[in-house]
């Protein structure tokens, strides 16, 4: 057990947390920045981006004003309209200096203008890419830059427990008590498995989605919600947890595959069709956009087709772009369809919608201050306002980068207000042995993802959900009891983490009681005319 301190502590290495760790490092080069990240550096959410980033680029054709009509309209009348301008309006220099720092983005053959491409729910072409691996190119771009200052350290294989707050001072803390502050967390690290007491000044969250409580996610098997479980366990406010949102188009493998590969929104863009096995085309029926439609539509079209049809997936028809030009915009989806046997010049290729985002998380506001002092949030595990409802395709890389930028121009105005806590205890691991069976955990694992999956997918009932909540409660219990009396492990905290988010998720549905953007349930189709966040 070891006490490290720190100015500045980062948690994730992904876009947000490394964007902030580079330009807090630049405004502060006397201080120490450290970014904690619980696998590889490169490993994250970001690095398997496909689309893109959202930006107004062609003034010529496009504005500001469309794209922030596109992300009210996506967000089903839940964003707040301030943060979806803040967003839009500097972005384009957030991703400027992103080019800046290295980043490529493809050009129009010949010429010296971004090839932009377009996607569901957006009227404009306005997505920057990097072929089909454009988070791999930003998450490139940003370990480059971080490794260029000194006073960035980055800890690999640590992994955050706890944030620590007055309640591990021997105070009582509970939701609503006022003035709750951040220490710092305790981290498990897992070369020598040893919890170590990290103090920091402040503390900014950038642990990214949650999308492993699902059975079938395009995220890592790192998005296990570590941060917004911390953040809740903390008695920090969290909102918005029902709108989880299913990508349309996974690729469908029979075989199973976790996480599931991704078919980019960018191939819908590029002129693939969404079709049935049979051939016929059948998003006419549920949106003017057709195949365009934002995503919570389209996801909703696909699965109820399937269920009409009691079919395994869907098509995406792409047989008409053209070989060359599917291989030169999309190597990495052909090359994944080739190597199970679909070859997208002559076959269809087939998708399944799969859990892709959290748009929820922990609430934040403008500056990306979250209800705890001291400490922040940035990425997919806050909620900033801007997603509402439903996430418009390519705001996630766009809004990481402004609200990095905003939390770095705040913190060395405030740094010297803060000063390291010295009195926290080390982590009390008393009366805790080895675990004795891993199928304990793993078991329980699968068990939740089934649960979330069957009861509280893209369709919701309140029967379907009141099953989940029991159910839960009963992996709760067990778990809590693991924990209690085992050493900790990262399976078992990633457990922990997920049956915390299950729970938020499944009690905003429960709350909500109307359908709007992502969540939709049997019982409430309509939309009510009063609009309000769900805070757990
Ligand atoms: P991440 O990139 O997920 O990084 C999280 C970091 O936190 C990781 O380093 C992780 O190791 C670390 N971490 C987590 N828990 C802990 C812990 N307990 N302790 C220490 N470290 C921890 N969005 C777009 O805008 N455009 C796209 O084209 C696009 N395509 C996508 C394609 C796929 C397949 C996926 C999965 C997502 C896509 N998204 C896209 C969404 C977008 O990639 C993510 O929302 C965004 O990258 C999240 O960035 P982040 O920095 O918040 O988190
Ligand atoms: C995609 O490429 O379809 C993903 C884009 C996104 O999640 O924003």
């Amino acid at each position: 057990m070891s006490k490290l301190t720190t100015d500045v502590l980062i948690l994730g290495s992904g876009v947000a947390g490394l964007t902030l760790a580079i330009k807090t490092a630049r405004k502060l080069p006397d201080h120490k920045i450290m970014v904690l990240t619980k696998t590889d550096e490169g490993e994250s959410n970001t690095r398997y981006a496909q689309g893109g980033v959202a930006a107004v680029w062609d003034l010529d054709k496009d504005n500001f004003e469309k794209h922030i009509a596109d992300t009210l309209d996506a967000g089903d009348g839940l964003c707040k309209e301030d943060v979806v301008r803040i967003v839009v309006e500097e972005g384009p220099e957030r991703v400027r200096e992103l080019i800046g720092w290295g980043a490529h983005f493809d050009k129009e053959k010949n010429q010296d203008a971004y090839d932009l491409a377009r996607e569901g729910g957006h009227s404009e072409h306005r997505i920057l890419h990097f072929k089909d691996l454009t988070g791999w190119e930003i998450q490139r771009t940003l370990m480059e830059e971080a490794k260029k200052h000194p006073n960035i350290q980055v800890l690999e294989h640590y992994f955050a427990l706890d944030f620590i707050t007055q309640h591990h001072l021997g105070r009582m803390v509970i939701r609503v008590t006022p003035g709750i502050e951040c220490y710092g967390c305790y981290a498990l690290n897992k070369k020598n498995n040893a919890i170590d007491t990290i103090l920091s000044r402040v503390t900014v969250c950038c642990t990214g989605g949650g999308g492993q409580v699902y059975k079938a996610t395009t995220n890592p098997v790192i998005a296990t919600g570590d941060g917004v479980a911390m953040t809740y366990r903390a008695k920090g406010r969290v909102e918005n947890m029902e709108f989880m949102q299913f990508h349309p188009t996974s690729l469908y493998n029979p075989a199973g595959e976790n996480p599931s590969f991704l078919v980019s929104e960018a191939v819908r863009g590029h002129g693939g069709i969404l079709k049935s096995a049979e051939g016929e085309e059948f998003m006419q029926h549920y949106d003017e956009r057709l195949s365009l439609a934002p995503r919570d539509i389209v996801a909703r079209a696909i699965d109820s087709e399937m269920k009409k049809r009691g079919t395994d997936c869907m098509y995406l028809d792409c047989r008409h772009i053209g070989e060359k030009d599917f291989i030169e915009h999309f190597p990495t989806i052909h090359a994944k369809c080739l190597k199970i046997g679909v070859n997208p010049a002559k076959d269809m290729i087939p998708v399944v919608p799969a859990c892709h985002y959290m748009c929820g998380g922990i609430m934040v506001d403008a500056m990306g201050r979250s209800s705890i002092q001291r400490l922040y949030a940035a990425g997919e595990c806050s909620s900033t306002g801007l997603h509402g409802a439903n996430r418009l395709a390519s705001n996630s890389l766009l809004e990481a980068l402004v609200f990095a930028h905003r939390i770095a121009q705040e913190i060395p105005e405030k740094i010297n207000d803060w000063q390291l806590q010295n009195n926290v205890p080390d982590w009390n691991a008393e009366g805790t042995m080895e675990p004795k069976e891993m199928v304990l955990i793993t078991q329980s694992m699968k068990e939740l993802k089934e649960v979330m999956s069957y009861y509280v997918g893209i369709v919701r009932s309140n029967q379907r959900l009141k099953r989940a909540l029991d159910r839960l409660y009963l992996l709760y219990q067990e778990t809590e009891e693991l924990y209690q009396t085992t050493s900790i492990s990262p399976q078992l905290m990633e457990l922990r983490n997920l049956i915390t988010i299950a729970y938020l998720i499944t009690r905003s549905a429960a709350h909500r009681r109307e359908s709007r953007g992502l969540h939709f349930t049997t019982d409430y189709p309509e939309q009510l005319d009063f609009k309000e966040f769900s805070v757990l």
